[in-house]
């Protein structure tokens, strides 16, 4: 709910099993998909979060019918789309709308946007979106506050995107799908959820190759058809609930934990001094004594994910020395910074790096959760706190994490919701 709190009693040592949810974006993501095709699409694994109930929204006022057949799954049918804009109230809440342009245009031939919501973490430009539809035969154009993009049938191209965004890359991937002819995206994003949806894709009858490199492949096909299709684990989830175990000196196994898409985070967290151990797909995380120093850099994946350098940075503060998290991905995400130091924490900001001098013991105070991430690292910081602390603004976590409450009380956190 838009005014609610979490408060947090720290000092509670986290211990026990908890299971990932399903992965935010990647959810995001298939949703829009399910816009490529008339027939029926079956979404599993559908985490309950304020940004997927915003997408269902979206979907909902295009004209597709979308119902949940379990609390965790989702039916999606797009075969009466009336509206070709997606609806600016809605848009606004969350960057993953802009997704909606891709399979309109391609399936429609035409489709409009205002520029997406989301955190408000440094410049987010449209141009690898805009320039590859260009590419793609479409016109581009400006409606008042909407992108409007238009095109009599798209066809193949090859498209550099100057910078390898995650959704920028998954946009064209979803236009160039029905495009006619061969598309290759160079210095395409290669994030674990490219490959889901290029996955999901694929298993609707799309030729998409390479998703997961620099390059992809994509042959147009005439059309798609529905799909069941499970949602990946969340690995920004499981990389906050792994640093949660560390932050409290505790023992915790995050069941699903992708150890796999997580690779820059738990070298990180083994060179501070935690221990980790990775057995069949889960990830058991223990703290035992002090923590070191160490310089990290959030970079496109595989390096360490932009979303988990502020709940590394709270970690961190529990770190003997100086350490460095150099933020390269988006140019105003160290907000966070001032709110830790309310909670205690020596961090200086100096626009895209944090430097944290630790261990400095953290003692409870309100704080505001500034956005989604940010949030997060104000509850690890909490949960490590001498003392109640107070975190206001907690529909920005409520957006991204399922349930996140419940889920540290059940590990031993003491969190209340008011
Ligand atoms: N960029 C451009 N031109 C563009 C698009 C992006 O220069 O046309 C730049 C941005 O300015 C930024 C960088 O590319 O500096 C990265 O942005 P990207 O487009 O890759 O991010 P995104 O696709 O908008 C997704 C996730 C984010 C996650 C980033 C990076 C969704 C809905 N969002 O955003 O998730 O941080 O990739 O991995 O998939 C979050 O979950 O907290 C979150 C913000």
């Amino acid at each position: 709910m838009a005014g609610d709190s979490f408060v947090i009693e720290g000092g509670h040592r986290l211990e026990g099993q908890v299971r990932t949810s399903g992965n935010k974006n990647a959810t995001v993501h298939a949703m829009a998909a399910t816009l490529l095709t008339p027939e029926d699409c079956y979404l599993e694994n559908v985490p309950a979060i304020g940004d997927v109930r915003f997408m269902v929204e979206i979907l909902r006022a295009l004209g597709a019918t979308v119902e949940h057949t379990s609390p965790s799954s989702l039916r999606i049918n797009a075969s009466r789309i009336h509206t070709l804009a997606a609806p600016s109230e809605l848009a606004t809440h969350l960057r993953g709308s802009f997704l909606v342009m891709g399979p309109l245009l391609a399936r429609f031939g035409e489709a409009a946007c205002c520029p997406p919501g989301g955190d408000i973490i440094g410049l987010r430009p449209l141009d690898v979106h805009l320039v590859g539809f260009q590419m793609l035969g479409a016109d581009v154009s400006r409606d008042g506050e909407k992108y409007i993009a238009r095109a009599k049938g798209l066809h193949g191209s090859r498209i550099f995107l100057d910078y390898p965004s995650v959704i920028g890359t998954q946009n064209l991937m979803l236009a160039a799908t029905l495009a006619k002819g061969h598309t290759t995206l160079v210095n395409a994003a290669s994030e674990p959820e490219i490959t889901c949806l290029a996955q999901m894709l694929n298993q609707m009858g799309a030729q998409i190759a390479g998703a997961g490199t620099h390059t992809i492949e994509i042959d147009g096909v005439g059309e798609l058809h529905g799909i069941t299709y499970r949602i990946i684990p969340d690995r920004i989830e499981a990389g906050t609930l792994a640093i949660a175990a560390a932050i409290t000196q505790g023992e915790v196994e995050v069941l699903e934990g992708v150890p796999r898409q997580l690779d820059a985070l738990l070298w990180k967290l083994r060179e501070a001094g935690v221990q980790i151990e990775e057995r069949n797909g889960n990830l058991r995380v223990r703290r035992k004594g002090d923590l070191k120093a160490i310089n990290a850099q959030a970079v496109p994946y595989p390096g360490l994910a932009t979303d988990l350098q502020a709940p590394l940075a709270a970690l961190l503060t529990q770190a003997s020395g100086v350490s460095s998290i150099y933020e390269r991905v988006f140019d105003n995400r160290l907000l966070y910074v001032g709110e830790l130091r309310k909670l205690g924490a020596e961090m200086t900001n100096s626009g895209t790096t944090a430097i944290i001098t630790g261990p400095t013991p953290l003692i409870g105070a309100s704080v505001r959760a500034v956005d989604l991430r940010a949030g997060a690292a104000l509850v690890l910081a909490a949960l490590a706190a001498k003392g109640k602390s107070q975190i206001s603004d907690i529909y920005h976590l409520d957006r991204g994490y399922e349930a996140l409450d419940q889920k540290l009380r059940s590990l031993g956190a003491v969190v209340e919701r008011v």
